[in-house]
C-alpha cells in the first residue's frame, strides 16, 4: 500500500523561502508508486496543508492530520525540510516524537546540539579538531572591543549563534563596525560569535545514510563572488560558484574531510542526510558548520553532490524515506 508522506516546509526564520523551494523539489521527485506526497506548510500561528491548486486546510495538531472532503489524512511519516526553527533545532521533533511519526531527520538532541553553533563548536573541539579561535556574548554582557581584536585580529566573523543561510552574519574590517555587527546579529539570537576570519578554501562534504551505511558524497567546492557565502550569494544565481567534485583538492584533505564527517555524523547522532563544511588552508583544516537540513532545492549543494555520486534525486529520497519506514 502506498504511503502517505508529508512534506513539512517553511518555519519561522529567514530561510522561509529556501525551504518551500526545497519542499517543491521533493514533491516533484518523490516516487508517485510508492508515495501520496503532502505539503505542509509551517509558520508561526498556521499549520497547514496546501493543495496543488493553492487550496490550504488547517492540520490537526493532536495527531498531525488533515481532512481533505470526506477523508482523514494521517501520515506515515514526514519529510522535513524546514531550515531553521522549528525544523532544524530539535522542537519540531520533539513534537513528532511525543505524537509517534516518524520523521527523515536528525533527532532532538542532536538538531538541538548542532543548530546552536556555540554548543557544537564546544563538542567538535572536544575531539580536538581544528575551529576559528572566537569569543561569544550573551545579549546585554558587556563587550570588550580591544579584547575581540587582540585576541582574534581582524577582519572577524561575527555571527547570531543559532541561525542560517548567513542571515545576521557580518564580516567586519575594522574594529568601528564591531558594535553594529554585534546588534545586527542579536537580532536573530540572544548570543553572538565572533571569529577569526579563516583565510581559505570553502569545501562541503555531504552524507547520506542508508541503513546502518553511510554514503559519502563527492565534495564540493564554494567560491563565492561576494566577499564569503553570504546570503545573495547563497541564493542568487551566478553570485556563487559550487563546483563538484572539488577541483584540485589534495588527496590528503578529501581523506580527511569525509573521514571527519562520518565520524562526525555518528557522534553527533545524526541522521537522514547532512552537510559538513570546511574551510582548509596550505597548513590547516578548520571545521566551520554542520548543516542537518540542508538545502535541497533544485539549486542547491546536496543534490548536485548526490547526481555527481551517480544516485538520481528519486533514489536519494528512496534511501532517505527507507531509513524510516
Ligand atoms: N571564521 C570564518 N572565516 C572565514 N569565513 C567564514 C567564517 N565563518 C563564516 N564564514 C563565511 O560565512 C558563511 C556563513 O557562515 P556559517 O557559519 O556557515 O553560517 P550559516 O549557518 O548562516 O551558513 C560561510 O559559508 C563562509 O563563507
Ligand atoms: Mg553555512
Amino acid at each position: 500500500m502506498k504511503k502517505n508522506i508529508a512534506i513539512v516546509c517553511g518555519g519561522y526564520s529567514g530561510e522561509y523561502d529556501v525551504s518551500i523551494e526545497s519542499a517543491k523539489l521533493v514533491k516533484r521527485n518523490l516516487d508517485p508508486l510508492k508515495y501520496n506526497s503532502y505539503v505542509v506548510v509551517i509558520e508561526p500561528n498556521d499549520w497547514y496543508y496546501q493543495a496543488d491548486n493553492g487550496q490550504k486546510i488547517k492540520m490537526n495538531l493532536n495527531d498531525f492530520s488533515v481532512q481533505i472532503g470526506s477523508e482523514t489524512i494521517k501520515f506515515d511519516a514526514v519529510f522535513n525540510v524546514i531550515h531553521g526553527t522549528p525544523g532544524e533545532d530539535g522542537k519540531l521533533q520533539s513534537y513528532f516524537d511525543i505524537i509517534g511519526v516518524p520523521y527523515t531527520s536528525s533527532g532532538v538532541d542532536s538538531s538541538s546540539l548542532t543548530f546552536n553553533k556555540f554548543n557544537c563548536n564546544a563538542f567538535v573541539s572536544s575531539y580536538g579538531i581544528n575551529r576559528a579561535n572566537s569569543i561569544s556574548y550573551k545579549e546585554g554582557e558587556k563587550v570588550n572591543y580591544e579584547e575581540i581584536v587582540k585576541k582574534l585580529g581582524l577582519p572577524l566573523f561575527i555571527k547570531p549563534n543559532r541561525s542560517g543561510s548567513s542571515v545576521g552574519i557580518t564580516k567586519v574590517n575594522n574594529v568601528d563596525e564591531i558594535e553594529a555587527a554585534i546588534g545586527k546579529a542579536l537580532e536573530a539570537d540572544d548570543r553572538v560569535l565572533i571569529e577569526e576570519f579563516i583565510d581559505g578554501r570553502e569545501i562541503a562534504c555531504g552524507i547520506l545514510q542508508k541503513g546502518s551505511e553511510l554514503i559519502v558524497f563527492p565534495l564540493t567546492e564554494i567560491v563565492s563572488k561576494n566577499e564569503f557565502f553570504d546570503y545573495e550569494a547563497k541564493y542568487t544565481k551566478g553570485m556563487a560558484d559550487e563546483i563538484c567534485p572539488a577541483p584540485n583538492v589534495p588527496h590528503e584533505i578529501e581523506q580527511d574531510v569525509k573521514a571527519l564527517s562520518a565520524f562526525l555524523f555518528h557522534q553527533m547522532d545524526c541522521k537522514g542526510f547532512v552537510r559538513f563544511d570546511y574551510i582548509f588552508t596550505e597548513e590547516n583544516l578548520y571545521f566551520l558548520e554542520v548543516n542537518t537540513i540542508p538545502g535541497i532545492s533544485e539549486a542547491s549543494i546536496l543534490p548536485q553532490m548526490a547526481l555527481e555520486y551517480g544516485l538520481s534525486l528519486k533514489g536519494f529520497l528512496n534511501i532517505v524515506l527507507d531509513n524510516i519506514i
